[in-house]
Protein backbone atom coordinates (compact mmCIF):
# COMPACT_ATOMS: atom_id res chain seq x y z
CA UNK A 1 0.00 0.00 0.00
CA UNK A 2 1.63 3.26 -1.35
CA UNK A 3 1.36 5.66 1.76
CA UNK A 4 1.77 8.81 -1.08
CA UNK A 5 -1.92 7.98 -2.55
CA UNK A 6 -4.91 8.33 -0.58
CA UNK A 7 -7.18 5.97 0.48
CA UNK A 8 -9.45 4.49 -2.55
CA UNK A 9 -12.89 6.40 -3.00
CA UNK A 10 -11.37 9.31 -1.07
CA UNK A 11 -9.68 12.84 -3.13
CA UNK A 12 -7.83 15.61 -2.25
CA UNK A 13 -9.34 18.78 -2.94
CA UNK A 14 -7.29 21.53 -4.37
CA UNK A 15 -5.95 24.41 -7.23
CA UNK A 16 -8.32 25.27 -9.81
CA UNK A 17 -11.10 22.02 -8.50
CA UNK A 18 -11.15 24.06 -5.25
CA UNK A 19 -11.83 27.09 -6.14
CA UNK A 20 -14.86 25.86 -8.16
CA UNK A 21 -16.03 24.09 -4.62
CA UNK A 22 -15.65 27.54 -2.68
CA UNK A 23 -17.74 28.80 -5.86
CA UNK A 24 -20.44 26.48 -5.16
CA UNK A 25 -20.40 26.76 -1.45
CA UNK A 26 -21.10 30.81 -1.74
CA UNK A 27 -23.79 30.02 -3.83
CA UNK A 28 -25.39 27.42 -1.14
CA UNK A 29 -24.88 29.60 1.43
CA UNK A 30 -26.31 32.79 -0.53
CA UNK A 31 -29.56 30.71 -1.48
CA UNK A 32 -29.93 29.40 1.91
CA UNK A 33 -30.05 32.58 3.45
CA UNK A 34 -32.93 33.70 0.96
CA UNK A 35 -35.05 30.91 1.73
CA UNK A 36 -34.32 31.17 5.48
CA UNK A 37 -32.25 27.86 6.23
CA UNK A 38 -30.03 28.34 9.53
CA UNK A 39 -26.59 25.81 9.08
CA UNK A 40 -26.21 22.74 11.64
CA UNK A 41 -22.79 21.69 11.80
CA UNK A 42 -23.38 18.02 13.45
CA UNK A 43 -19.95 15.50 14.25
CA UNK A 44 -18.51 13.07 11.37
CA UNK A 45 -19.56 10.19 13.90
CA UNK A 46 -22.37 8.93 15.83
CA UNK A 47 -23.72 6.28 17.64
CA UNK A 48 -24.27 3.52 14.93
CA UNK A 49 -27.70 2.86 16.62
CA UNK A 50 -28.72 6.21 14.89
CA UNK A 51 -28.19 4.95 11.56
CA UNK A 52 -29.73 1.42 12.05
CA UNK A 53 -32.74 2.70 13.76
CA UNK A 54 -33.02 5.74 11.44
CA UNK A 55 -32.06 4.72 7.82
CA UNK A 56 -32.97 0.51 8.36
CA UNK A 57 -31.05 -2.33 9.29
CA UNK A 58 -32.26 -4.04 5.44
CA UNK A 59 -31.10 -1.00 3.72
CA UNK A 60 -27.91 -1.70 1.39
CA UNK A 61 -26.37 1.31 3.54
CA UNK A 62 -26.42 -0.03 6.81
CA UNK A 63 -26.03 -3.82 5.64
CA UNK A 64 -23.11 -3.06 4.08
CA UNK A 65 -22.22 0.20 3.57
CA UNK A 66 -21.35 1.77 6.84
CA UNK A 67 -17.59 2.74 8.30
CA UNK A 68 -18.40 1.35 11.42
CA UNK A 69 -16.13 0.57 14.62
CA UNK A 70 -15.44 0.43 18.06
CA UNK A 71 -13.74 2.95 19.97
CA UNK A 72 -11.30 2.39 22.71
CA UNK A 73 -14.24 3.10 25.15
CA UNK A 74 -16.19 0.01 23.83
CA UNK A 75 -18.87 2.08 22.28
CA UNK A 76 -19.99 1.46 18.51
CA UNK A 77 -19.42 4.21 16.42
CA UNK A 78 -20.41 5.17 12.67
CA UNK A 79 -18.32 7.68 10.19
CA UNK A 80 -22.01 9.58 9.04
CA UNK A 81 -23.39 7.79 5.72
CA UNK A 82 -25.41 10.78 5.53
CA UNK A 83 -27.19 13.85 7.28
CA UNK A 84 -31.09 13.20 7.67
CA UNK A 85 -30.93 10.99 10.80
CA UNK A 86 -27.75 13.10 12.76
CA UNK A 87 -29.72 16.45 11.71
CA UNK A 88 -32.69 14.54 13.42
CA UNK A 89 -31.26 13.80 16.47
CA UNK A 90 -29.42 17.43 17.08
CA UNK A 91 -33.02 18.65 16.29
CA UNK A 92 -34.36 16.31 19.26
CA UNK A 93 -31.41 16.88 21.48
CA UNK A 94 -31.11 20.46 21.36
CA UNK A 95 -35.29 20.64 21.58
CA UNK A 96 -35.52 22.70 18.42
CA UNK A 97 -39.14 22.00 18.36
CA UNK A 98 -39.84 23.76 21.14
CA UNK A 99 -38.89 27.04 19.21
CA UNK A 100 -40.55 28.50 16.69
CA UNK A 101 -41.76 25.75 13.49
CA UNK A 102 -41.06 24.71 11.08
CA UNK A 103 -37.10 24.38 11.81
CA UNK A 104 -35.42 24.66 8.78
CA UNK A 105 -31.74 23.93 8.44
CA UNK A 106 -28.86 23.38 6.10
CA UNK A 107 -25.83 21.41 6.54
CA UNK A 108 -22.78 21.00 3.87
CA UNK A 109 -20.08 18.42 4.59
CA UNK A 110 -18.31 14.78 4.26
CA UNK A 111 -20.61 11.54 4.15
CA UNK A 112 -18.92 8.25 3.87
CA UNK A 113 -20.27 4.94 2.66
CA UNK A 114 -17.81 2.33 1.74
CA UNK A 115 -19.08 2.04 -1.81
CA UNK A 116 -17.22 0.32 -4.79
CA UNK A 117 -15.51 3.77 -6.13
CA UNK A 118 -15.78 4.85 -9.86
CA UNK A 119 -16.50 7.81 -11.50
CA UNK A 120 -19.06 10.09 -9.38
CA UNK A 121 -18.82 7.46 -6.82
CA UNK A 122 -16.63 7.72 -3.74
CA UNK A 123 -16.18 5.96 -0.26
CA UNK A 124 -15.90 10.00 1.52
CA UNK A 125 -17.82 12.71 -0.63
CA UNK A 126 -19.83 15.50 0.08
CA UNK A 127 -22.90 16.58 0.41
CA UNK A 128 -25.11 19.68 0.83
CA UNK A 129 -28.73 19.01 2.50
CA UNK A 130 -31.74 20.57 4.42
CA UNK A 131 -34.22 19.06 6.31
CA UNK A 132 -37.35 21.22 7.58
CA UNK A 133 -38.98 19.99 10.05
CA UNK A 134 -42.49 20.50 12.42
CA UNK A 135 -44.53 20.43 9.63
CA UNK A 136 -46.94 18.23 6.87
CA UNK A 137 -47.17 21.50 5.08
CA UNK A 138 -47.20 20.30 0.94
CA UNK A 139 -46.01 23.38 -0.15
CA UNK A 140 -42.48 22.58 2.06
CA UNK A 141 -42.03 19.32 -0.22
CA UNK A 142 -42.25 21.87 -3.01
CA UNK A 143 -39.85 23.98 -1.36
CA UNK A 144 -37.21 21.24 -0.78
CA UNK A 145 -37.40 20.90 -4.95
CA UNK A 146 -37.19 24.00 -5.58
CA UNK A 147 -34.45 24.98 -3.60
CA UNK A 148 -31.91 22.59 -5.22
CA UNK A 149 -33.33 23.31 -8.87
CA UNK A 150 -32.68 27.26 -8.32
CA UNK A 151 -29.45 26.30 -7.14
CA UNK A 152 -28.80 24.00 -10.26
CA UNK A 153 -29.97 26.56 -12.55
CA UNK A 154 -28.07 29.63 -10.23
CA UNK A 155 -24.49 27.65 -11.24
CA UNK A 156 -25.46 27.64 -14.88
CA UNK A 157 -26.58 24.05 -14.84
CA UNK A 158 -29.23 22.56 -17.59
CA UNK A 159 -29.38 19.22 -18.44
CA UNK A 160 -31.38 18.25 -15.41
CA UNK A 161 -34.52 16.17 -14.44
CA UNK A 162 -36.69 15.99 -11.41
CA UNK A 163 -38.43 12.64 -11.07
CA UNK A 164 -41.17 12.30 -8.35
CA UNK A 165 -42.91 10.11 -6.57
CA UNK A 166 -45.25 9.30 -3.93
CA UNK A 167 -44.74 6.14 -1.68
CA UNK A 168 -47.63 6.43 0.76
CA UNK A 169 -47.37 6.21 4.56
CA UNK A 170 -47.91 3.36 6.42
CA UNK A 171 -51.40 2.81 6.50
CA UNK A 172 -51.23 2.60 2.38
CA UNK A 173 -48.33 1.01 1.53
CA UNK A 174 -48.30 -2.60 3.40
CA UNK A 175 -50.97 -3.16 1.00
CA UNK A 176 -49.17 -2.61 -1.80
CA UNK A 177 -46.26 -4.30 -0.51
CA UNK A 178 -48.03 -7.03 -0.53
CA UNK A 179 -49.69 -6.45 -3.75
CA UNK A 180 -46.22 -5.74 -5.57
CA UNK A 181 -45.05 -9.58 -3.70
CA UNK A 182 -48.00 -11.45 -5.25
CA UNK A 183 -46.99 -10.16 -8.72
CA UNK A 184 -43.56 -10.96 -8.58
CA UNK A 185 -43.52 -14.11 -6.78
CA UNK A 186 -44.42 -16.18 -9.81
CA UNK A 187 -41.33 -14.35 -11.82
CA UNK A 188 -38.86 -14.45 -8.47
CA UNK A 189 -36.38 -17.07 -10.29
CA UNK A 190 -35.77 -14.57 -12.88
CA UNK A 191 -34.71 -11.88 -10.93
CA UNK A 192 -31.56 -11.15 -9.94
CA UNK A 193 -29.56 -12.50 -6.70
CA UNK A 194 -29.85 -9.29 -5.17
CA UNK A 195 -33.72 -9.21 -6.15
CA UNK A 196 -34.70 -12.50 -4.62
CA UNK A 197 -32.80 -12.09 -1.55
CA UNK A 198 -34.41 -8.43 -1.08
CA UNK A 199 -37.73 -10.08 -2.09
CA UNK A 200 -39.44 -10.80 1.57
CA UNK A 201 -37.29 -8.47 3.40
CA UNK A 202 -37.66 -4.90 1.38
CA UNK A 203 -39.75 -5.77 -1.97
CA UNK A 204 -40.14 -2.23 -3.13
CA UNK A 205 -36.49 -1.63 -3.78
CA UNK A 206 -36.97 -4.43 -6.54
CA UNK A 207 -38.65 -1.67 -8.40
CA UNK A 208 -34.96 0.01 -8.50
CA UNK A 209 -33.32 -2.67 -10.33
CA UNK A 210 -31.03 -1.51 -13.12
CA UNK A 211 -30.92 -5.77 -14.17
CA UNK A 212 -33.07 -5.81 -17.60
CA UNK A 213 -34.09 -9.26 -16.80
CA UNK A 214 -35.60 -7.68 -13.44
CA UNK A 215 -36.89 -4.46 -15.36
CA UNK A 216 -39.18 -6.91 -18.40
CA UNK A 217 -40.37 -8.81 -14.82
CA UNK A 218 -41.32 -5.42 -13.30
CA UNK A 219 -42.96 -3.70 -16.51
CA UNK A 220 -46.20 -4.14 -15.79
CA UNK A 221 -45.83 -4.38 -11.89
CA UNK A 222 -48.94 -2.53 -10.10
CA UNK A 223 -48.18 1.20 -9.05
CA UNK A 224 -47.78 2.75 -5.55
CA UNK A 225 -49.55 5.82 -6.72
CA UNK A 226 -52.84 3.31 -7.44
CA UNK A 227 -53.10 2.60 -3.85
CA UNK A 228 -52.03 5.35 -1.98
CA UNK A 229 -55.13 6.00 1.02
CA UNK A 230 -57.23 9.33 0.37
CA UNK A 231 -54.78 11.87 2.80
CA UNK A 232 -51.60 10.70 0.90
CA UNK A 233 -53.34 11.08 -2.34
CA UNK A 234 -54.69 14.07 -1.71
CA UNK A 235 -50.85 15.28 -0.56
CA UNK A 236 -49.58 14.21 -3.54
CA UNK A 237 -52.13 16.45 -5.66
CA UNK A 238 -51.38 19.00 -3.85
CA UNK A 239 -47.66 18.88 -4.20
CA UNK A 240 -47.99 18.54 -8.12
CA UNK A 241 -50.08 21.56 -8.08
CA UNK A 242 -47.60 23.86 -5.87
CA UNK A 243 -45.01 21.78 -8.44
CA UNK A 244 -47.01 23.56 -11.32
CA UNK A 245 -47.94 26.91 -10.05
CA UNK A 246 -44.33 27.35 -9.14
CA UNK A 247 -43.37 26.04 -12.78
CA UNK A 248 -41.18 23.35 -11.40
CA UNK A 249 -40.60 21.14 -14.41
CA UNK A 250 -40.85 17.24 -13.14
CA UNK A 251 -41.22 13.69 -14.60
CA UNK A 252 -43.85 11.71 -12.65
CA UNK A 253 -41.72 8.03 -11.67
CA UNK A 254 -44.47 6.00 -10.31
CA UNK A 255 -41.46 3.41 -9.79
CA UNK A 256 -39.41 5.75 -7.81
CA UNK A 257 -37.89 3.99 -4.27
CA UNK A 258 -35.04 5.22 -2.33
CA UNK A 259 -32.66 3.27 -0.68
CA UNK A 260 -33.95 4.16 2.80
CA UNK A 261 -36.77 3.21 5.51
CA UNK A 262 -37.09 7.08 6.51
CA UNK A 263 -39.23 8.03 3.75
CA UNK A 264 -43.13 8.63 3.56
CA UNK A 265 -45.35 10.15 0.53
CA UNK A 266 -42.39 12.50 -1.51
CA UNK A 267 -39.62 11.10 -2.84
CA UNK A 268 -37.84 12.77 -5.53
CA UNK A 269 -34.46 12.56 -7.52
CA UNK A 270 -32.80 14.69 -9.28
CA UNK A 271 -30.47 13.13 -12.54
CA UNK A 272 -27.93 14.49 -14.64
CA UNK A 273 -27.99 12.64 -17.88
CA UNK A 274 -24.54 13.11 -18.87
CA UNK A 275 -22.76 11.42 -15.62
CA UNK A 276 -23.11 7.80 -16.84
CA UNK A 277 -24.56 5.49 -14.13
CA UNK A 278 -24.19 7.31 -11.06
CA UNK A 279 -26.28 10.20 -12.93
CA UNK A 280 -28.29 11.75 -9.20
CA UNK A 281 -27.09 15.10 -8.50
CA UNK A 282 -29.50 15.11 -5.65
CA UNK A 283 -32.47 13.36 -4.16
CA UNK A 284 -34.89 13.54 -1.25
CA UNK A 285 -38.33 13.55 0.25
CA UNK A 286 -40.48 13.21 3.27
CA UNK A 287 -40.07 10.70 6.16
CA UNK A 288 -43.09 11.88 8.80
CA UNK A 289 -42.00 8.89 11.13
CA UNK A 290 -38.25 9.44 11.63
CA UNK A 291 -38.27 11.43 14.52
CA UNK A 292 -40.68 9.07 16.41
CA UNK A 293 -38.18 6.25 15.69
CA UNK A 294 -35.58 8.52 16.63
CA UNK A 295 -36.78 8.96 19.95
CA UNK A 296 -39.25 12.16 20.20
CA UNK A 297 -43.02 12.58 19.30
CA UNK A 298 -44.19 12.24 15.96
CA UNK A 299 -43.13 15.36 13.73
CA UNK A 300 -43.44 15.63 10.33
CA UNK A 301 -40.54 16.56 7.98
CA UNK A 302 -38.88 16.47 4.23
CA UNK A 303 -35.61 17.37 3.33
CA UNK A 304 -33.35 16.45 0.25
CA UNK A 305 -29.29 16.35 -0.20
CA UNK A 306 -27.25 17.28 -3.23
CA UNK A 307 -23.78 15.20 -4.22
CA UNK A 308 -21.12 18.07 -4.52
CA UNK A 309 -18.64 16.27 -6.45
CA UNK A 310 -21.53 15.19 -8.78
CA UNK A 311 -22.63 18.72 -9.06
CA UNK A 312 -19.06 19.87 -9.56
CA UNK A 313 -18.80 16.86 -12.35
CA UNK A 314 -22.11 17.76 -14.31
CA UNK A 315 -21.23 21.81 -13.90
CA UNK A 316 -17.66 20.67 -15.45
CA UNK A 317 -19.18 18.46 -18.28
CA UNK A 318 -21.64 21.48 -19.51
CA UNK A 319 -18.68 23.68 -18.76
CA UNK A 320 -20.67 26.54 -17.54
CA UNK A 321 -19.29 27.01 -14.26
CA UNK A 322 -15.38 27.49 -13.97
CA UNK A 323 -14.81 29.46 -11.11
CA UNK A 324 -12.30 32.81 -12.17
CA UNK A 325 -8.55 31.49 -10.31
CA UNK A 326 -7.34 33.72 -7.73
CA UNK A 327 -5.02 36.87 -9.05
CA UNK A 328 -2.86 38.29 -6.54
CA UNK A 329 -2.53 42.19 -6.47
CA UNK A 330 1.06 42.06 -6.81
CA UNK A 331 4.16 41.10 -6.91
CA UNK A 332 7.57 42.93 -6.04
CA UNK A 333 10.68 41.88 -8.21
CA UNK A 334 14.05 42.90 -6.09
CA UNK A 335 17.54 42.92 -6.51
CA UNK A 336 18.78 41.23 -3.63
CA UNK A 337 20.36 42.56 -0.45
CA UNK A 338 18.86 45.82 0.45
CA UNK A 339 16.13 45.93 -2.38
CA UNK A 340 14.93 42.73 -0.80
CA UNK A 341 15.08 43.77 3.07
CA UNK A 342 12.98 47.01 2.04
CA UNK A 343 10.87 45.03 -0.37
CA UNK A 344 9.85 42.09 2.56
CA UNK A 345 8.79 45.09 5.06
CA UNK A 346 6.63 46.53 2.08
CA UNK A 347 4.85 43.20 1.12
CA UNK A 348 4.07 42.68 4.96
CA UNK A 349 2.57 46.43 4.84
CA UNK A 350 0.64 45.71 1.70
CA UNK A 351 -0.27 42.86 3.19
CA UNK A 352 -1.56 44.34 6.29
CA UNK A 353 -3.48 46.90 4.12
CA UNK A 354 -5.70 43.64 2.76
CA UNK A 355 -3.66 43.53 -0.82
CA UNK A 356 -2.31 40.01 -1.86
CA UNK A 357 1.19 40.46 -2.08
CA UNK A 358 3.56 38.12 -3.12
CA UNK A 359 7.57 38.15 -3.78
CA UNK A 360 10.34 35.59 -4.41
CA UNK A 361 11.79 33.38 -2.11
CA UNK A 362 14.33 31.58 -4.24
CA UNK A 363 16.96 34.01 -4.77
CA UNK A 364 15.97 33.83 -8.74
CA UNK A 365 17.02 36.35 -11.08
CA UNK A 366 15.15 39.62 -12.19
CA UNK A 367 13.86 37.80 -15.12
CA UNK A 368 12.71 34.86 -13.52
CA UNK A 369 10.96 36.85 -11.06
CA UNK A 370 9.32 38.36 -13.44
CA UNK A 371 8.24 35.56 -15.11
CA UNK A 372 6.85 34.20 -11.98
CA UNK A 373 4.67 37.41 -11.41
CA UNK A 374 3.49 36.50 -14.82
CA UNK A 375 2.75 33.23 -13.94
CA UNK A 376 0.62 34.16 -11.00
CA UNK A 377 -1.29 36.59 -13.38
CA UNK A 378 -0.58 39.66 -11.03
CA UNK A 379 -2.37 43.09 -12.03
CA UNK A 380 0.72 44.68 -10.62
CA UNK A 381 4.46 44.38 -10.80
CA UNK A 382 6.69 46.75 -8.76
CA UNK A 383 10.12 46.49 -9.43
CA UNK A 384 12.50 48.22 -6.33
CA UNK A 385 15.75 48.21 -7.31
CA UNK A 386 18.92 50.03 -6.03
CA UNK A 387 17.87 53.42 -8.08
CA UNK A 388 14.39 53.03 -7.07
CA UNK A 389 15.40 52.51 -2.93
CA UNK A 390 17.73 55.33 -3.30
CA UNK A 391 14.63 57.53 -4.44
CA UNK A 392 12.56 56.37 -1.83
CA UNK A 393 10.06 54.95 -4.83
CA UNK A 394 9.49 52.12 -7.01
CA UNK A 395 8.64 51.83 -10.34
CA UNK A 396 4.61 50.28 -10.09
CA UNK A 397 3.80 48.49 -13.73
CA UNK A 398 -0.16 47.39 -14.52
CA UNK A 399 0.13 44.14 -16.07
CA UNK A 400 -3.30 44.35 -17.57
CA UNK A 401 -2.92 47.84 -19.51
CA UNK A 402 1.08 47.49 -19.74
CA UNK A 403 1.76 50.74 -18.13
CA UNK A 404 4.15 52.18 -15.54
CA UNK A 405 5.19 54.85 -13.57
CA UNK A 406 7.46 56.15 -10.28
CA UNK A 407 5.62 55.97 -6.86
CA UNK A 408 6.64 57.08 -3.66
CA UNK A 409 7.05 54.01 -1.37
CA UNK A 410 4.80 55.56 0.89
CA UNK A 411 2.20 56.32 -1.66
CA UNK A 412 2.36 52.88 -3.42
CA UNK A 413 -0.54 51.49 -1.05
CA UNK A 414 -2.96 54.43 -2.54
CA UNK A 415 -2.55 53.45 -5.85
CA UNK A 416 -2.52 49.96 -6.17
CA UNK A 417 -5.98 50.11 -3.25
CA UNK A 418 -7.56 52.65 -6.12
CA UNK A 419 -7.28 49.96 -9.03
CA UNK A 420 -7.74 47.12 -6.69
CA UNK A 421 -11.91 48.97 -6.16
P1 LIG B 1 -28.95 9.91 -1.09
O1 LIG B 1 -29.77 9.72 -2.32
O2 LIG B 1 -28.33 8.71 -0.51
O3 LIG B 1 -29.91 10.65 -0.06
O4 LIG B 1 -27.82 10.95 -1.38
C1 LIG B 1 -28.08 12.23 -1.91
C2 LIG B 1 -27.07 12.55 -2.99
O5 LIG B 1 -25.73 12.36 -2.50
C3 LIG B 1 -27.14 11.62 -4.20
O6 LIG B 1 -28.14 12.03 -5.09
C4 LIG B 1 -25.76 11.81 -4.79
O7 LIG B 1 -25.72 13.00 -5.55
C5 LIG B 1 -24.89 11.96 -3.57
N1 LIG B 1 -24.21 10.70 -3.23
C6 LIG B 1 -24.71 9.64 -2.58
N2 LIG B 1 -23.79 8.66 -2.45
C7 LIG B 1 -22.66 9.12 -3.05
C8 LIG B 1 -21.35 8.57 -3.26
N3 LIG B 1 -20.99 7.38 -2.80
N4 LIG B 1 -20.45 9.33 -3.93
C9 LIG B 1 -20.79 10.56 -4.39
N5 LIG B 1 -22.00 11.13 -4.21
C10 LIG B 1 -22.93 10.42 -3.55
C11 LIG B 1 -29.55 10.98 1.22
O8 LIG B 1 -28.43 10.89 1.65
C12 LIG B 1 -30.69 11.54 2.04
N6 LIG B 1 -30.19 11.82 3.39
C13 LIG B 1 -31.27 12.77 1.38
C14 LIG B 1 -32.36 13.40 2.20
C15 LIG B 1 -32.26 14.47 2.99
N7 LIG B 1 -33.59 12.96 2.28
C16 LIG B 1 -34.26 13.74 3.12
N8 LIG B 1 -33.45 14.65 3.56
Amino acid sequence: MAITTSPRGTADVFGENLQNWLKLERQIRAICRTYGYQELRTPMFEHTELFQRGIGETTDIVEKEMYTFTDRGGRSITLRPEGTAPVVRAYLEHKMGQGPLPVKLFYLGPMFRYERPQAGRYRQFHQFGLEVLGSADPLLDVETILLPVELYKACGLKGFVVELNSIGCSVCRPRYREELKEYIRPHLNEMCRSCQGRFERNPLRLLDCKIESCRAVLADAPLITDYLCPECSQHFAQVRSYLDLLQVEYKLNPKLVRGFDYYTRTVFEVTFAGLGAQNAIGAGGRYDGLVEEVGGSPTPAVGFAVGVERLLLALESEGSFAAEPPRPAGFIVQFGGETKVRAAQLMYELRRAGLHVEMDHLDRSVRAQMKAANRMNARWVLILGEEELAAQQVKLKNMDLGTEELVDLDAVIQCMQVEEE
